[in-house]
């Protein structure tokens, strides 16, 4: 096991970050005007909106300033900006991490109206000028589709027992998205940010990542996320949310109040795709809450692909994997799940759901629900185990359950139980799964090898892309590992971690065959002779030498000779020239040239010069 050099890679790694310090981690200490107490900002993180032209911003400041307001420039100096106004509410939890009630406020700020392909400056600004650091985003082109968005499954900060090795691992886990994702526009979560739901050292260590500050983050709401304020307080959500009681775990207690729950579903836009985010905690066995949220999922396709017909792909997002491959499997309340979700997600014309909550990955086949099999079958019987190109077809829906992003937790793998809520085995052996693993037979892939992964999904307007992405390799922060909550690492747990890059899955999702792209067979080379046929040169007379040019041939081709006389080959004539002996007197001498090249179709070409009548 490869582990000796993480303290150091991980504080290379942060090293390597540009900002200062204080920038780094989204706190700012700024003194205000006219001698009044510092503000401090911190916990500035950058969120998504309504769609790709605007953001939003959510941060944690040490008052309840007024006037507070989020400055957006293209240029550093903010000579020219546009002003957003924020709203600012005391935050009313107390941190778990203490025990203390926080005095502090959260700030949400909407930035909307940006152009495409613009680099942006932005601040937070408070009345009594008060200002935070500046941090920077860009925005991609605005045409539909022609990027990559990234999912993460469970940081969890804090599910090791140590908070800050946690945070290294998820900083860690970003830094590498920047080298091997680098056009990654959005990150999208699988839920469970933090392992307490109140717990500030958590969020710190999770909302430590500059590139929070950087690219918009699509927040997820996970069960370990849900029991508290933290989570509203942390995260600005795009407008587009619903907060109606059926999608709370516990309506009575959703709002402002110290011992609220967080919850609601929403949804948003982004060149193309449809993202629809829901709070999967609240779910029917106890509040009714599944129809509801199917409700939400229906309600939202209808009206935005009438609204926008650009709609290309919907991508569904929430934290509880109703097709997983480890500890969670089978849960009630995922049994629960597949009979409440999977025929409505069919039928709806979902064509991805990104899961989080087993810390582990798996990727189905395509799935259908149906009135014979509300929970779900294989949409195509033929699909192979790790098939690498999908027609998903009428109603198929991938299910992409993620891997811990962080390396906090891993779960492993667990074998079917077919008496689980019918999850049981899959008939089709074979495949990229770990070795001497059964998959269940939702799964196409199923993998876990105590390294942290990331998904990264590329968007074009046919289909959609999926790759599972390693960003540990045994000498990266791994929280798991290091402090023995698992044992085991790489492929097959077998002590070799692969290189962090290298993909443990991939495959191309189509909703058609006519989506899919036709790809040309490789063009096979020709053999050509360019311009004039060969030419004998020299006096056609006995005891002249004749020789041969050959003219100009596709490159690479191997060239053979076979002098003639009368049309007939001269026995040991294979050179490129020809003495001409008392025999050959009164024959036509010619010379047949045979141009060959490997790999060619056809592999060679005949080409016989003109006469000379020897004297
Ligand atoms: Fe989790």
């Amino acid at each position: 096991m490869k582990l000796l050099n993480t303290r150091r890679r991980a504080a290379a790694g942060i090293a390597t970050v540009s900002l200062t310090a204080a920038a780094l981690a989204g706190t700012v200490v700024v003194t205000g005007a006219n001698g009044a107490d510092p503000t401090t900002f911190s916990g500035v993180v950058l969120g998504v909106g309504a769609d790709e032209t605007a953001r939003t911003v959510a941060w944690y400041s040490s008052a309840t300033p007024t006037g507070a307001t989020v400055e957006l420039s293209t240029t550093s100096d903010f000579a020219t900006t546009k002003t957003f106004d924020a709203t600012v509410a005391s935050n009313v939890t107390s941190d778990a991490a203490t025990g203390n009630a926080l005095t502090s406020a959260n700030g949400k700020a909407t930035l909307t109206g940006l152009q495409p392909s613009t680099k942006y400056y932005y601040r937070i600004k408070t009345a009594d000028g008060a200002k935070s650091a500046y941090y920077t985003f860009k925005t991609g082109t605005f045409g539909n589709g022609g990027y990559q968005f990234l999912f993460f499954g469970d940081p969890q900060i804090g599910s090791s027992g140590d908070p800050v090795l946690d945070g290294d691992g998820w900083q860690y886990t970003l830094d590498q998205t920047k080298i091997h994702s680098p056009k990654a526009e959005l990150y999208v979560s699988g839920g469970d940010q933090v392992n307490t739901a109140n717990n500030e050292t958590e969020w710190t260590q999770f909302l430590r990542p500059s590139e929070l500050r950087s690219i918009p983050w699509a927040a997820t709401i996970g069960n370990h996320d849900v029991s508290g304020y933290a989570y509203e307080q942390h995260f600005a959500l795009p407008s587009t949310i619903d907060r109606s009681d059926p999608l709370y775990t516990n309506a009575a207690k959703k709002g402002p109040a110290a011992d609220a729950v967080s919850g609601g579903d929403y949804f948003f836009t982004y060149k193309g795709v449809l993202f629809i985010d829901l709070n999967s905690n609240a779910y029917s066995a106890t509040t009714n809450s599944d129809p509801a949220h199917v409700e939400f999922v229906r309600n939202t396709i209808t009206r935005q692909k009438a609204a926008d017909p650009d709609i290309k792909h919907v991508v569904l997002v929430y934290h509880h994997a109703i097709y997983s491959p480890a500890d969670h499997a089978n849960d009630t309340d995922n049994i629960q799940r597949r009979t409440d979700f999977t025929k409505s997600f069919s039928d709806l014309g979902v064509d991805l759901v990104l899961q989080g909550h087993d810390h582990s990955y798996s990727r189905s086949y395509a799935i259908k629900g149906s009135a014979e099999s509300p929970s779900g079958a294989k949409a195509n019987a033929a699909e192979q185990p790790g098939q690498t190109t999908v027609v998903e077809g009428p109603g198929g829906v991938i299910y992409v359950t993620a891997n811990s992003a962080s390396g906090s937790k891993f779960y492993d793998l667990t074998e079917p139980d077919a008496t689980k809520g019918g999850y049981g085995a899959d008939t089709l052996k074979g495949g990229p799964e770990t070795k001497g693993h059964t998959r269940h037979w939702a799964n196409s892939v199923e993998n876990q090898e105590h390294v942290p992964t990331y998904i990264e999904v590329s968007v074009t307007d046919k289909g959609l892309t999926v790759k599972n992405v390693r960003s540990g390799d045994g000498d990266s922060p791994n929280a798991a590992v290091q402090r023995g909550n698992v044992t085991g690492i790489g492929p097959n747990l077998a002590g070799t971690p692969a290189p962090i890059g290298s993909l443990v899955d991939q495959v191309h999702i189509y909703r058609s065959q006519a989506d899919v792209p036709v790809v040309k067979p490789p063009t096979k080379p020709t053999v050509h002779l360019v311009g004039a046929a060969p030419k004998v040169n020299g006096t056609a007379r006995v005891g002249k030498r004749l020789t041969v040019t050959a003219g100009h041939w596709t490159a690479g081709t191997k060239l053979t000779y076979q002098w003639l006389a009368d049309g007939k080959p001269i026995k040991g004539a294979t050179g490129t020239s020809l003495k001409l002996t008392k025999k050959l007197k009164g024959k036509k001498v010619s010379v047949r040239v045979t141009g060959s090249l490997a790999g060619a179709v056809p592999s060679s070409l005949v080409k016989t010069s003109g006469v000379k009548k020897v004297k």
